[in-house]
């Protein structure tokens, strides 16, 4: 009898962000007349940019002609971006990298979710609370997660409370850990880590054996010089680290899909049985051969120009402009007297909610009276109850819009 894989059943019916959606879609319906600003899913509102374009349009007719069309590419991604990723995005910050290091996908997202596939479902996992729901789910997904207890914890995860108690850094476990997923700067909470305080983390690793997968997708955002861009700026995190990245919030492609994922080759993990030592960029290999066929010609092209010099200036535009989104909300929330967090180094703002309000009732009360669309804090975990998350990824007269509602808005009413 063919069954399923239960722990698919065991998870909430349905992803965060499609719960949100379908919330606002039903507001909308019952409401057509009102002007809904969407400042919940972190998704980018400005176009791509002219290198961006040019350079799809340009692999575009390459692939119309052929001499020039390409078919199945390399599994790993064309030598051209991730040469490129190697020179742009890592010897810059003093990190050397071999290409065979980097490999390119369609996100951080299936990345951070596919990791699991390479790793025991024997590991006891840690996360940081709140937490991208994506290591939850692929970890309840890969039989490693136990059991979704009434508290909204998974009996078998360790949590690190990331709150303003502890200034979002999450202490190290008391209890033995397997692997950690940490991301800075932070999704949901825009906070980040000092080198020094990621150089804790990396000691830790290196002492106790534990495998940093580390979620570096707003680093284009960071702002503050003693915050690490890379995980490998730290000494030695080559040994214990993964990193990945991507384009989407940085120059634009949440639509176009592309990042990428660094395994270095001195990462060595246990196997099962038995005391060897096996290379995860290895296994990584064999997992990416087999289940994924490459990103798009046209859309490594794309990511490539990224990197030249006009490239560059016209991401640092846009990131400059969320980041003048972020300054925007962040300033008007303080001004109404909310207590505020995140927005500095990355494009989100973690607002806690008036004495009073939980998560979803500050959602809703937003939603219904002012017409904005949030996050729910405790979507993101039991420790992200009580605030609501604001994206900055949205268009300048929206946001401006939105705080123009707040600042006459009741919100304590
Ligand atoms: C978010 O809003 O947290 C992000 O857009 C989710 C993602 O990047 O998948």
């Amino acid at each position: 009898m063919a069954k399923i894989n239960d722990n698919f059943i065991k998870l909430p019916e349905s992803y965060l962000f499609s719960d949100i959606s379908k919330k606002v879609n039903t507001y909308k319906t019952e409401h057509p007349e009102a002007k809904v600003i969407r400042m919940g899913i972190g998704d980018v509102t400005l176009p791509l940019t002219g290198e961006v374009i040019q350079s799809l349009h340009a692999a575009t007719d390459e692939m119309a002609q052929a001499a020039t069309f390409k078919g199945y590419g390399p599994e790993q991604g064309y030598r051209f971006l991730t040469e490129t990723i190697v020179k742009e995005a890592y010897l810059p910050l003093g990190i050397q990298l071999d290409p065979e290091e980097i490999f390119i996908s369609d996100g951080a997202k299936s990345d951070t979710g596919n990791f699991g596939d390479i790793l025991s479902k024997e590991n006891r996992i840690a996360v940081t609370d709140p937490v991208y729901p994506v290591y939850i789910d692929s970890n309840v997904m890969g039989y490693r997660a136990g059991e979704l207890g009434s508290n909204g914890k998974w009996s078998n995860i360790v949590y690190l409370p990331c709150t303003p108690d502890n200034n979002f850094v999450p202490a190290l476990p008391q209890e033995k850990i397997d692997v950690v997923y940490l991301c800075f700067p932070n999704n949901p909470t825009g906070t980040t880590l000092t080198r020094d305080q990621l150089k804790v983390w990396v000691d830790y690793a290196i002492k106790n054996d534990v495998l940093i997968l580390f979620d570096a997708a707003y680093e284009a955002f960071i702002t503050e010089k003693e915050v690490p861009h890379s995980i490998y700026e730290i000494e030695n995190a080559k040994k214990v680290a993964v990193e990945f990245r991507s384009f989407s919030k940085t120059a634009g492609f949440t639509g176009t899909r592309c990042g990428y994922t660094v395994v270095p080759k001195e990462l060595l993990l246990s196997c099962e049985e038995g005391d060897k030592k096996v290379s995860l960029n290895k296994l990584w290999n064999r997992r990416q051969c087999t289940k994924f066929n490459g990103t798009p010609y046209i859309i490594q092209k794309a990511a490539e120009a990224t990197f030249s010099p006009k490239g560059k200036e016209e991401v640092k535009a846009l990131i400059d402009y969320y980041m003048s989104n972020a300054k925007i909300i962040r300033e008007s929330l303080e001004n109404i007297g909310m207590k505020v967090f995140g927005g500095v180094n990355s494009p989100y703002i973690w607002m806690k909610t008036p004495e009073g309000f939980s998560s979803w009732e500050m959602f809703d009360k937003l939603l219904k009276e002012v017409n904005i669309v949030t996050t729910p804090g405790v979507g993101f975990g039991p420790s992200g109850e009580g605030f609501i998350r604001f994206s900055a990824l949205g268009n300048r007269e929206d946001t401006l819009e939105a705080m123009e509602r707040i600042k006459h808005w009741n919100i304590k009413k």
